[in-house]
């Protein structure tokens, strides 16, 4: 294309705008990303009063200079409030700069280490199965509801010592928390009677462990010290509601994202189907091509000047991983392209520096359990493209439901 052609076809376009919560951009946002990084890799909107960043190198650097754009203003841009001022009823390490992040992330590294899962893993294939052996009669499953969705708020709430029977309330409280209305910044009703739920199951819950008989994670936190201190009750609760969130609707999402975008390319589904060794490189394409997590939203300390434009103390900025995770400067030419032999050193999709997803071990092992297991037993699976729906959030991006069709097997009993 000429360079008069590029700028008519900027011009009929006119200039980019990018709202996170326009449902049409859900579809395929990287359309927009693609002119955000070429066109205005400082990017604001005057509307909703944030900037973007979409090249790889400038979101990098962003995620690395805490000092700068710090996390204590809010982590999703509708959540946001003055830096250092929490919400009342519960705080959390992941609206922490470092050095206060630092402590609250020590005490609960060590629990999510590669070795601490990879012991994990018998029992996190046993769970996948139970909702597998649930389905695999009948010759079709939703995947969101029926597995992809159950699963990891299985694996996370075995880990906090939540019992089964309270599981499905939590899973349900979870995905109206991401509900978004077209176009708003507004959090809807359904979101707060979502949050409002998770609060008082944990409120309650944390009452209830004062006698010491419920384990797991949770009851640990409630003994450790910090500095010679114990956590607070918003400390505590802050936990629980980050690990239940994190931990199920970003690994819900990339499960169901990946069974998707492999139906739509049948020779890469063939040769991972042909050779289970390739599943750990197709959850690592998935996290890099089309990451559940589009982007995190920081606040900054102090003006900077970035591409010609100043930003001021104060702003908001959204780091946009899935721009980031499709630039040219970064992945090379074929960027754009879902390639399950690619193996980049590195990609956003777990972000980077201090709040590096701390479940980032637990998410890759439930991908390839997870992948290796409907490859294994069903797979001639279908997508029925036709009636997928899609769910619509601000920064998680995935399929609400997700129908499939398949040859019947039978359960492994
Ligand atoms: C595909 C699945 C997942 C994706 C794409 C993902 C993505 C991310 C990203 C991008 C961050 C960085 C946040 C920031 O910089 O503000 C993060 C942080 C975090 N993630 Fe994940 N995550 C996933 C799964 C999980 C799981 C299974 C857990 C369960 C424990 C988890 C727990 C956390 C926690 C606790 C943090 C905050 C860490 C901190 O503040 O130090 N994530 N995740």
């Amino acid at each position: 294309m000429s360079g008069q052609q590029v700028t008519q076809s900027r011009a009929a376009d006119g200039p980019v705008e990018y709202n996170p919560y326009a449902f049409a951009v859900h579809d395929d946002p990287y359309a927009v990303y693609r002119r955000l990084r070429e066109e205005a890799p400082a990017y604001w909107n005057n509307e909703l009063k944030f900037w973007t960043l979409s090249r790889f190198d400038d979101v990098l650097e962003a995620f690395r200079d805490f000092e700068t754009f710090s996390s204590a203003g809010g982590v999703a841009l509708e959540n946001r409030h003055p830096v250092g001022e929490p919400m009342a009823d519960f705080h959390q390490m992941i609206e922490r700069d470092p050095p206060n992040h630092t402590g609250l992330r020590k005490l609960v590294s060590r629990v999510f280490t590669g070795r601490r899962v990879s012991v994990m893993e018998d029992e996190i294939r046993a769970i996948f199965n139970r909702y597998l052996d649930g389905v695999i009669e009948q010759g079709a499953a939703e995947v969101i509801n029926d597995l992809s969705s159950p699963f990891p708020m299985d694996v996370i709430c075995s880990i906090l010592g939540v019992p089964e029977a309270d599981r499905e309330d939590l899973r349900l409280c979870s995905d109206q928390i991401m509900v978004r209305t077209d176009g708003s910044i507004e959090i809807p009703e359904v979101a707060m009677t979502g949050m409002f739920g998770l609060l008082e199951y944990f409120i309650a819950d944390l009452a209830e462990r004062k006698d010491g008989k419920r384990s797991g994670l949770i009851s640990d936190l409630m003994e450790v010290d910090v500095d010679g201190e114990a956590l607070t009750e918003p400390e505590l609760l802050g936990f629980c509601i980050l690990f239940v969130i994190a931990g199920h609707e970003t690994t819900t999402k990339m499960v169901a994202n990946t069974l998707e975008l492999l139906s739509r390319h049948p020779d890469q589904l063939a040769a991972v189907t042909a050779d289970p060794s390739l599943v750990p490189g197709v959850i690592e394409e998935v996290l890099r091509f089309h990451n559940s997590t589009q982007y995190m939203h920081r606040t900054l300390t102090r003006d900077i000047q970035m591409h010609g434009a100043t930003m001021r103390e104060g702003d908001s900025v959204l780091l946009l991983i899935g721009a980031a995770n499709h630039d040219h400067r970064e992945f090379g030419p074929t960027a754009e392209e879902f390639d399950i032999m690619r193996r980049p050193p590195r990609h956003l999709g777990f972000g980077y520096g201090a709040h590096f997803c701390l479940g980032a071990a637990l998410a890759r092992m439930e991908g390839k359990v997870a992948i290796e297991e409907t490859l294994r037993r069903i797979p001639d699976y279908r997508v029925d493209h036709d009636n997928k729906v899609r769910f619509h959030s601000s920064n998680v991006t995935g399929w609400r439901e997700l129908p499939i069709t398949f040859t019947p097997g039978s359960r492994e009993g």
